[in-house]
């Protein structure tokens, strides 16, 4: 059994921006705008609490199918927020990392985080990942398919194995979740981080995203460091009162 106060790594999925403007008569754009605030926001306060990873789900790949112009608007938030924040990470020590595929993102957003990624690349603190045109299926599906090769004449396949084949070639250091956030009100996974989520602690919280804040993110992490972490084991036996006793 674990208990750790701080998990070292933390998913987002950052939903209800929509929500958020249409219950201010707004358009759903000017929720994605207040939604970069509360990245900008928890971003560096995840960095001043020590926390190792953290990965921000910004674009599934089922998002391709929301109207073109909202799409155009969230990649162009998206290299506002990499052109304004890139040297601010940079400064704290931050690592910035795209993960997903890139084959078909837009030219313009692919150079913005290539420039990112470079700037960023020395950074040893907050290793931040952004997940854009990402499905975990997907994600999944292609390292099966490398590690078929990988494999060789071996023909044998465990999670241990494949676990590190998939964390290669797509998420780094960070490895599995140990706390994942979805905001918004909704209470699913949506092909997010599904392998690395195996024995994440979940919190839903009816908080649309651009409400969620540094004290939210507090609780969060508070609310981690109650749970009892058994990866399938089971609780410790508390010492007997007497043994301090016996020992002496
Ligand atoms: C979910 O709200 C939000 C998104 C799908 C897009 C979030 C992306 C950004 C704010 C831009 C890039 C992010 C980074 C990390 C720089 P929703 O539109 O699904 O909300 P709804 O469920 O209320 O409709």
């Amino acid at each position: 059994m674990q208990s750790s106060a701080l998990p070292k790594h933390v998913a987002i999925i950052m939903d209800g921006n929509g929500r958020w403007a249409a219950r201010r008569g707004l358009p759903r754009m000017a929720g994605h705008r207040a939604g970069i605030a509360s990245v900008r926001r928890v971003v560096e306060h995840a960095s001043d609490a020590g926390i190792r990873c953290l990965t921000l789900y910004a674009f599934s790949s089922d998002n391709w199918r929301r109207p073109s112009a909202e799409v155009q608007s969230i990649f162009w938030l998206l290299r506002a927020f990499l052109r304004l924040q890139t040297a601010r990470l940079r400064d704290r020590g931050a690592r910035l990392e795209v993960i997903g595929r890139r084959d078909r993102l837009p030219a313009a957003a692919l150079s913005a985080i290539e420039n990112s990624e470079r700037a960023t690349a020395d950074g040893t603190g907050l290793h931040l990942r952004v997940a854009i045109d990402y499905s975990s299926r997907d994600a999944i599906a292609r390292a099966a398919f490398h590690a078929a090769d990988a494999l060789g004449p071996r023909r044998f396949m465990s999670p241990d194995l494949f676990g590190p084949m998939l964390m290669r070639s797509l998420t780094a250091d960070c490895g599995d979740v140990d706390l994942l956030i979805r905001t918004g009100g909704e209470k699913r996974l949506s092909d997010f981080l599904l392998w690395e989520c195996a024995y994440a602690e979940l919190l839903f919280t009816d908080r649309m995203w651009p409400e969620f804040d540094e004290s939210d993110l507090d609780a969060a992490i508070a609310d981690f460091s109650h749970r009892q972490r058994r990866f399938g084991a089971v609780p410790e036996p508390a010492p007997a009162l007497n043994s301090a006793v016996a020992c002496t």
